[in-house]
């Protein structure tokens, strides 16, 4: 049988994807390739899935074409479903709207309904650290209110766990939604800071550091959240009318995936000045909107239910990430 990883040309998804693959798993991507961001690198990301993995398929569409949806996984025998393709992005939502409301609203819709009428056994699909807003309790849980999302973005990431909830009760489709905390590493994104930063630095050129530098991140390696997202993957919640995590009586649970440490935003440019060997030229800049100054994950629960336990520091990560990138970019 076959595993869905939609956005799998993007960051997560192609990591994701690899490890699927690397295990043996039958795979079919589904991305639109969109240029939110470099076509380029998400080209590139597939290129090196189909050089690793000659089985690997992609399927070239936009989810959020329910018809287009349908058409272009019909026949397939799907089973379970990674949902990763998402428009991303804090502040892009704030001046593109609607680019959130139709992949993340109605494409969400349209996966589920996907997975409900193929029989999927589990959907996992991504949400956000986002949804907790300005919370101020610390650190961040599944249990916490998030009634007050501070950009569309997480907006949208929020009503997805809501819409997800309904078709676990009204149809039991097995599902597990996950909030992701700033995820770094190798084959990353161009529009986060990490990558920002890195690039800057490495021209010599000034970065721009929000709310006077005054931020705490909780920064996630990249192979710890894919370990997290497959641990998902092979657990589905059952059908058992117990509470899960997240306040579900169906099977649907909600988990954070962090690192569990909350780091300093200057601590993080220290370590690119350290692996670069360059020091950064920082502009001081108040904060952006919709931009939180604390994340912070909670992660008991993940811990509990599938004992995921978060491996890379920022100490090693960061300089994991300088390298991939220098050597991508030939710098
Ligand atoms: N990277 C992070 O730090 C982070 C944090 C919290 C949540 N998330 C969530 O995790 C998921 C993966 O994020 P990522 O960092 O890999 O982002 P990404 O932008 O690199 O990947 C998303 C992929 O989805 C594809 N896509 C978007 N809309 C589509 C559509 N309508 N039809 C088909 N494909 C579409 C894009 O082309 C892209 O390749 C997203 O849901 C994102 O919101 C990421």
């Amino acid at each position: 049988m076959t595993v869905l990883v939609t956005g799998a040309a993007g960051f997560i998804g192609y990591h994701v994807a690899q490890r699927l693959l690397a295990r043996g798993e039958r795979v079919i991507g589904l991305d639109n390739v969109n240029d939110y961001y470099s076509v380029q690198l998400k080209r590139d990301r597939l290129s090196e899935l189909q050089r690793a993995h000659p089985d690997f398929r992609l399927v070239e569409a936009d989810f959020a074409d329910n018809a287009a949806l349908v058409r272009s996984l019909d026949g397939l025998e799907i089973d379970r479903i990674v949902h990763l393709g998402a428009q991303a992005g804090v502040r892009y939502s704030i001046t593109h709207p609607h680019a959130y409301v139709q992949s993340n609203l109605v494409g969400h819709l349209n996966l589920i309904e996907f997975a409900r009428h193929a029989g999927a056994r589990h959907l996992v699909y991504a949400s956000s650290s986002s949804v907790y807003g300005s919370n101020t309790k610390l650190p961040f849980a599944v249990e916490d209110r998030v009634d007050h999302p501070i950009s569309l973005y997480a907006a949208t990431k929020k009503a997805d766990e809501l819409m997800s909830e309904t078709y676990s009760h009204l149809y039991r489709l097995p599902q597990t939604g996950l909030r992701f905390f700033t995820v770094y590493g190798p084959w990353g994104r161009p529009d986060m800071a990490m990558w920002l930063f890195t690039d800057a630095v490495l021209k010599g050129q000034p970065i721009k550091v929000f709310n006077g530098g005054d931020m705490r991140r909780d920064f996630t390696f990249i192979d710890d959240i894919v370990t997290g997202v497959v641990a998902c993957l092979d657990n589905p919640p059952p059908d058992d009318g117990t509470p899960k995590a997240g306040g579900s009586v169906g099977p649907h649970r909600v988990y954070n995936i962090g690192n569990h440490r909350s780091e300093e935003l200057m601590r993080m440019i220290g370590l690119i000045e350290a692996a670069t060997g360059r020091e950064a030229v920082k502009e001081f800049l108040p904060m952006q909107d919709g931009d939180v100054k604390d994340t912070y994950a909670d992660i008991s629960a993940i811990q509990r239910d599938l004992g995921f336990e978060p491996t890379t520091t920022i100490d090693q990560g960061v300089p994991r990430f300088v390298e991939w990138f220098r050597r991508y970019h030939g710098v």
